[in-house]
């Protein structure tokens, strides 16, 4: 692959030239079972019938739900195609940190438009392409830990390098500006600022020391030339979305892990690799320089990320933990809530298309003030399994279930679930749970292979039950009722809270669910996340071209949905170019900090390079968020 080629796609768009769509797919079996769908969701009859899988709250208030959504304190915005950030008549916004702003003093001129950011200071500034964050307060410390996800080259290497590594040197500055940041925060005269120089600032990188635990944490999956106990990885990358424990730790998802992974020279290819999209090829020729990222010397490499990776925010000198217990895949984000008799649930997404949905449930119980060793080291990891009929459930991935051992059942999550018949997802992203209601939704974001080809591992994509459009370009967000009203239960009921679409374009199941209107359509649903008072606030990565099937949606943006009536409303745009990830508040719920990533033109500064930012986002009035 021409790496040249290859540095500004997206993650997605990575894997599918890595894999393409096969010619033949089987398309006269998926034709006739689309066909023989019509009566679900087709033609005329899309909402005569589809409406069975939307709860009472949507389909039984579209009247409510057409009406400007009345249940909100602000005035809905309308759509922005410029490169600034819109919120409603009331609210203020400014960046609090940006790509390149110093955590410490002696980094204080780091961040240069003309030359970029001074390699030796990389690992003191606050990384690029902000994504999943959660806010903790340690004492009468406010602390953020934030995700940078990945990094754009071509903005953060000289020209000459044309946007690919030339030295071990850029190498590093690449691994320093992605990983998690941990930085204080205060009041300050104009707001909400970072505290340059606190003793909890701190920067967890691609080669920050970490440790593992579970059951597949010492297995010869894990063991390399550099860690032949298979307990110390270093490291953690591609962190997509976040998660915050009941004990008040952060979780970091490692999502694309595999585009790290280059090869310079011959190595066996397995089902393993294939399945998680290793093929040799990586995007930043870290395999030239770090022999830890080369296939063909390290293959277990790759096997030691991909998980969900806890850090203490109190103590900057903590070592983080790879939870192999909670299953490896390209994990979104962690959401956590409880049994009702007090066992640890995480739920969790894998996005990829025609990937799973997954539920850990830990053996130990869990309340204020007590231990929680082992509570995500020992438990059973699930995938879930959706019907038409709208119930589904829960399936335990076991050796017994699997014929898998437990520490390749771990490894290999996906084909785990493969064998016990998951459901195959339209590439699910991040998970939320209502903190007023015994319910989660996941956001679905789009599938353009639903109906069209399997997945990695061969499973179909057949249309159907949450994923129900063939060529899914807008999306949906599924929400499930476990049975009894408890998160432990195997079994749950399942609607979907939304399907996003085009109504000016379409007048089927493409121009979305009753909830969806001229006035607050968009695609992709992605990030998600409740306030306290039981909104759900939906941020977007799609298509913001405001062109053909996507013409009237404009950029990316933030919307808020009530579970209850239905009703969508869209807070916030964002600059053309950037998607919308990674939401929390301050402790009193008055300042919300939403990340802005991959912004195109020149946002924030106005002139020079576009740099990645979280912003905070406040009433003037100073009254609550929202
Ligand atoms: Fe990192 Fe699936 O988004
Ligand atoms: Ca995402
Ligand atoms: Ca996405």
């Amino acid at each position: 692959m021409d790496l040249k080629k290859t540095i500004n796609l997206s993650w997605d768009d990575f894997d599918e030239l890595r894999d393409p769509r096969p010619d033949a797919n089987g398309f006269d079996a998926v034709v006739e079972r689309a066909i023989s769908r019509r009566g679900f969701l087709g033609g005329a009859l899309a909402f005569g019938s589809a409406s069975a899988v939307f709860g009472a709250g949507v389909m039984g208030s579209a009247t409510s739900a057409r009406a400007q959504a009345a249940t909100f304190a602000f005035e809905p915005i309308g759509i922005s195609t410029d490169f600034d950030i819109h919120v409603p008549k009331g609210y203020q916004w400014k960046p609090l940190v940006r790509l390149g702003d110093p955590l410490f003093s002696e980094a204080k001129d780091a961040y240069s438009d003309e030359t970029g950011i001074a390699i030796e200071m990389s690992d003191k500034v606050f990384g690029e392409n902000t994504d999943g964050m959660e806010t903790f307060v340690v004492d009468d410390h406010v602390l953020l830990a934030i995700n940078s996800e990945y990094v754009n080259p071509e903005i953060n290497l000289p020209a000459a390098s044309e946007g690919i590594p030339q030295t071990a040197e850029e190498v590093q500055l690449l691994k320093n500006l992605q990983g998690v940041t941990v930085l204080e925060i205060a009041e300050q005269g104009e707001g909400w600022a970072v505290v340059v120089d606190s003793p909890f600032n701190r920067r967890i990188t691609h080669d920050t020391q970490m440790t593992m635990d579970g059951p597949a944490a010492g297995s010869d999956l894990v063991k390399t030339s550099l860690d032949p106990e298979g307990m110390s990885p270093k490291g953690t990358m591609n962190n997509c979305g976040s998660g915050k424990t009941l004990w008040g730790t952060y979780l970091t998802c490692e999502e694309n892990f595999n585009g790290y992974f280059g090869t310079t020279g011959e190595y066996d290819v397995t089902e393993g690799h294939t399945r998680y999209g290793l093929g040799g090829e990586a995007r930043y020729a870290y395999e030239k320089y770090d022999a830890r990222f080369d296939l063909s010397k390290e293959p277990n490499e790759p096997n030691r990320h991909g998980w969900v990776t806890e850090i203490n925010p109190a103590d900057p000198n903590s070592v983080p933990v790879k939870h192999t217990a909670l299953g490896r895949f390209k994990h979104e984000n962690a959401a956590m809530t409880q049994t009702a008799d007090g066992r640890v649930v995480v739920y969790m997404g894998d996005d990829e298309r025609g990937e799973f949905l997954y539920r850990y449930v830990s053996n130990g119980t869990w309340s204020e003030g007590q231990p929680h060793d082992g509570l995500l080291s020992d438990g059973t990891l699930y995938v879930a399994k959706f019907n038409d009929d709208m119930t589904g459930e829960w399936l335990a991935l076991t050796p017994e279930t699997t014929g898998m051992s437990i520490e390749e059942m771990l490894v290999f999550a996906r084909m785990a679930g493969s064998k016990v018949g998951a459901t195959t997802m339209d590439r699910p992203e991040w998970v939320a749970v209502n903190p007023l209601k015994v319910e989660a939704y996941c956001a679905l974001t789009n599938n353009k292979n639903r109906g069209v080809s399997a997945n990695e591992g061969g499973d179909e994509q057949p249309v159907g039950g949450p994923n129900p459009r063939e060529t899914n370009n807008y999306g949906q967000i599924v929400r499930w009722r476990p049975m009894n009203e408890d998160h432990g239960a195997d079994g749950f009921a399942w609607d979907l809270y939304v399907m996003a679409g085009n109504p000016e374009v379409y007048n089927n199941a493409y121009g979305g669910s009753e909830n969806i209107t001229a006035g607050n359509m968009f695609n992709s649903p992605d990030g998600m996340a409740f306030s306290s008072d039981g909104m759900l606030w939906i941020q977007t990565d799609g298509d913001d071209s405001n062109e053909g099937e996507f013409a009237g949606q404009g950029n990316n943006q933030m919307l808020v949905g009530n579970p209850e009536t239905g009703e969508i409303a869209r807070f916030l745009t964002a600059p053309n170019g950037a998607e919308v990830t990674g939401l929390t508040w301050t402790p009193d719920g008055k300042t919300a900090f939403v990340g802005i990533q991959h912004p195109g033109g020149s946002w924030p500064d106005g002139a020079g390079k576009p740099r990645s930012s979280v912003i905070a986002v406040w009433r003037e009035d100073g009254a609550m968020f929202g």
